[in-house]
């Protein structure tokens, strides 16, 4: 039996970098999976490639998740591609990098918008499906600077550290009121994804910047998309049911320092 088999899930950024790992993951496993982006071309292309090898498993849909008719309008569709919704992975996201003095108020309000204020609106509105198909999973992926601060990340570690208690608030909600519907927040460290190249541009670009970031993580290599892709994985399925409010740092040890 696959680890996922019967979950149909809904991937936030699905086109590229972590949600298009996830995308391929979960399909393996035997999961529908539902690639929702901006960028749609992205995402039907990675949804065409999963098909290839797992027929009928990918779908995508366009969808900026800032705006709430877009989420009306995804969610139905996506349930009705793969009969339901049972796990919710809010991974889209965008990284800005300033410091208290350098960020504009434009910058900050739409690190906020597109990195917290899109999973409280999508969460909400995906309630009634996760309800409808329980057990049901919902997984926001935060980031080890939702944890440990940066002077250059001011709005995302703002952000992501929201991210973080919102998972929680969540989780308690559901639980409390008797929903098998489970909430976690995940932590990725810097993992190879276009969203750090502009961090290997601050090191000085190429190998120099590459290196730069490595050296603070004790386990000395960037993550790989696969390694918070066995994470997603272990959420999105069973084997996790009695996890909740739970924060899963994939972060090679740095949050530890
Ligand atoms: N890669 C890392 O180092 C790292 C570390 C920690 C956390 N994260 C988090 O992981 C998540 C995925 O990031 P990634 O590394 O795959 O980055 P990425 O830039 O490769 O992918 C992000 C995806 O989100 C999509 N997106 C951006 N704005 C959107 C919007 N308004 N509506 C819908 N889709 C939108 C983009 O088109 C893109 O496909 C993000 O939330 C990010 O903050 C990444």
């Amino acid at each position: 039996m696959a680890r996922v088999s019967g979950k149909k899930a809904l991937i936030t950024g699905g086109a590229q970098g972590l949600g298009a790992c996830f995308g391929r993951m979960l399909a393996a496993e035997g999961a529908k999976v539902a690639l929702t982006d901006i960028n749609l071309k992205g995402a039907e292309e990675t949804a065409a490639a999963i098909n290839a090898d797992h027929p009928g498993a990918a779908f995508a849909f366009p969808h900026d998740v800032t705006k709430k008719d877009d989420w009306v309008r995804v969610l139905a569709e996506a349930s009705e591609a793969m009969d339901g919704i049972s796990v919710l992975i809010n991974n889209a996201g965008i990284g800005t990098f300033a410091n208290i003095e350098t960020e504009t108020y434009e910058g900050w309000r739409r690190t906020q918008e597109i990195d917290v204020d899109s999973i409280f609106i999508g969460t909400q509105l995906a309630m009634p499906y996760l309800k409808d198909n329980q057990p049901a999973s919902i997984i926001n992926i935060s980031s080890a600077a939702g944890l440990i601060a940066d002077g250059m990340m001011l709005a995302y570690n703002t952000a992501k550290s929201a991210v973080r208690m919102m998972s929680k608030s969540i989780a308690l909600h559901c639980a409390r009121s008797g929903y098998d519907i489970r909430c976690n927040s995940v932590h990725p460290v810097f993992t190879r994804t276009p969203i750090i190249d502009p961090l290997i541009g601050l090191g000085g670009g190429g190998k120099t910047g590459e290196e730069k970031l490595v050296r603070q993580i004790p386990m000395k290599r960037l993550g790989e998309p696969e390694d918070v892709g066995y994470c997603i994985l272990y959420l999105a399925s069973d084997e996790s049911r009695f996890v909740t409010a739970a924060e899963f740092k994939i972060d090679g040890g740095i949050t530890a320092q």
